[in-house]
């Protein structure tokens, strides 16, 4: 299967830090402040897949009230991706991830 394509485009130069986060293992580039949702869709990403016919999922209302944008954490958080802010370092999945188990 192709890549997607970014179905957001910047259309205006902001100023701000520079910020790369990672998304199922592909590094993102973004700029402190974007939502994390806004910067994985100007980067191609996809968010997710539909449970029942595993079609891309991309948000929908982009304003926290949809879930339909869910991210995980590598610490197994799940966050909105269209309020969450990006920070420099994120890791962050598309799918739920196996904690490591721990001992003592
Ligand atoms: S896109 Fe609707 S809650 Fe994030």
């Amino acid at each position: 299967m192709d890549a997607p394509k970014a179905q957001f485009r910047r259309v205006a130069t902001r100023s701000g830090q520079p910020a790369t986060l990672s998304f199922d293992g592909t590094s993102i580039l973004a700029t402190r402040g974007d939502s994390v949702l806004a910067a994985l869709l100007a980067n191609g990403a996809l968010i997710r897949r539909l449970e029942f016919g595993g079609e891309p999922r991309a948000g929908f209302c982009l304003m926290g009230a949809c879930q339909d944008c869910w991210v995980w954490s590598a610490d197994g958080g799940r966050l909105r991706a269209c309020t969450t802010q990006v920070a420099d370092g994120m890791v962050l999945f598309a799918e739920p991830q196996p904690l490591a188990a721990t001992h003592g």
